[in-house]
């Protein structure tokens, strides 16, 4: 007998996968180019805290062993930096395990999730993934709309995801809106579980009107903060995030948690991360110094962006199609991305490097859009 290949569940028939950004290895390979500048993944450009390698080299020669299951010590100095309950904090593999961590937690098929078009896009997939309704929101001027996710939510709704600032519009919403937003859900006597993404928490907090998304959980028990240490802790490679919620949801997320989600390194790490205040102070300056030099740069040459609040920025390159873009940019050593996944045909996504990065990014977007002209 012929052996056929097993059948996924129906969910995950057209599934379609994350697309990470491309490596510099890849594209170094690919074009035959010594030095290839990543812009893709709105990583930190100068990296990690120097003072990580000692906190590391130590733990070398303990990596026989497990990791301690809880990630106590990280979940204890987070409750601490926040005054906040040890039993209030999860962390996960990156805030992408959060997120799916939720919806395997919560989602039942005769559910939905409301979420904004244009959103990071792991909230919808995990939606797919079990099988419920992704309820879709228009966005408003690039930003999610909050009065109008309100009026989708209904008794099915289960999560409601808000990423803020987003990725890849970089827009953000104000605290007046979000409290709006909360106070309308319970006058309407729902309470689905509102995840606030903030993956981006460090850049946004310089805006004046950026939610206390921690108070605001008084108002609104069920909701749960996501924040990580892959931006500008500069830890991505180490897959760390962490989860603020009140007990009863942490306690649901964690009895589905894989018993050993993140490393021994990861840990130790982010609870060094957490306490290098001048690294992210510095990180987060570079940024909005950076930003500015992108925007006049921009503005020079005509092209639309969205002002961002993280460290990315959204640009215009109509006629053009960012796809097209995307691939003459790598031919020149410079990896962004094409948003064709959030339906954004005629943009892409450039990550705030260091200022010779942005220097390169420009002159080479300069010499692209040129060439396409032609
Ligand atoms: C809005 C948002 N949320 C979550 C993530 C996932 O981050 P990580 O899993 O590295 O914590 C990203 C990554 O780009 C993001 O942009």
């Amino acid at each position: 007998m012929k052996m056929l290949p097993p059948i996924p569940r129906k969910e995950i028939k057209n599934f379609e996968p994350y697309l990470p950004g491309r490596s510099v290895e890849e594209i170094k390979q690919k074009f035959n180019l010594k030095t290839v500048y990543k812009l893709a993944s709105n990583e930190n450009p100068l990296g990690s805290s120097k003072k990580l390698s000692k906190t590391i080299s130590k733990l070398i020669k303990d990596l026989y062993r497990y990791p301690e299951g809880s990630s106590k010590i990280l979940r204890e100095k987070i409750a601490q930096v926040y005054h906040i309950p040890y039993e209030e904090v999860i962390v996960g593999s990156g805030t992408d395990e959060l997120i799916e961590l939720v919806g395997k937690t919560y989602l039942s098929q005769d559910e939905n999730i409301v979420v904004s078009e244009h959103a990071f896009i792991r909230y919808r997939m995990i939606g797919e993934l079990m099988g419920c309704e992704v309820v879709s929101c228009p966005m408003k001027n690039y930003t999610h709309d909050l009065v109008g996710m309100a009026k989708k939510v209904n008794k099915k709704t289960k999560i409601v995801f808000i990423a803020n600032p987003n990725n890849p519009t970089g827009t953000y919403n104000t605290s007046k809106e979000l409290k709006e937003f909360l106070t309308t859900l319970i006058k309407k006597s729902v309470s689905p579980i509102v995840v606030i993404d903030e993956a981006y928490y460090e850049y946004a907090c310089q805006q004046k009107d950026y939610p206390q998304s921690l108070k605001l959980r008084k108002l609104y028990p069920n909701m749960l903060i996501l924040r990580t240490f892959s931006k500008v802790y500069g830890l991505a490679g180490l897959r760390v995030g962490y989860g603020i919620s009140r007990k009863e949801i942490i306690s649901d997320l964690d009895r589905v948690r894989p018993p050993f989600n993140v490393s021994t390194v990861a840990q130790y790490a982010a609870v060094a991360a957490l306490s290098d205040f001048q690294h992210v102070k510095k990180s987060v300056s570079l940024v909005i110094k950076e930003k500015k030099f992108l925007y006049r740069q921009l503005e020079i040459m005509g092209l639309k962006y969205i002002p961002s609040a993280a460290n990315f920025v959204l640009i215009e390159v109509s006629p053009f199609k960012g796809q097209e873009v995307f691939n003459e940019l790598l031919k020149f050593g410079v990896i962004v991305r094409a948003m064709d996944e959030y339906n954004l045909p005629y943009h892409i996504r450039v990550t705030v490097g260091t200022h010779k990065e942005n220097v390169v990014f420009i002159n080479m977007l300069k010499k692209v859009l040129k060439k396409l002209t032609v």
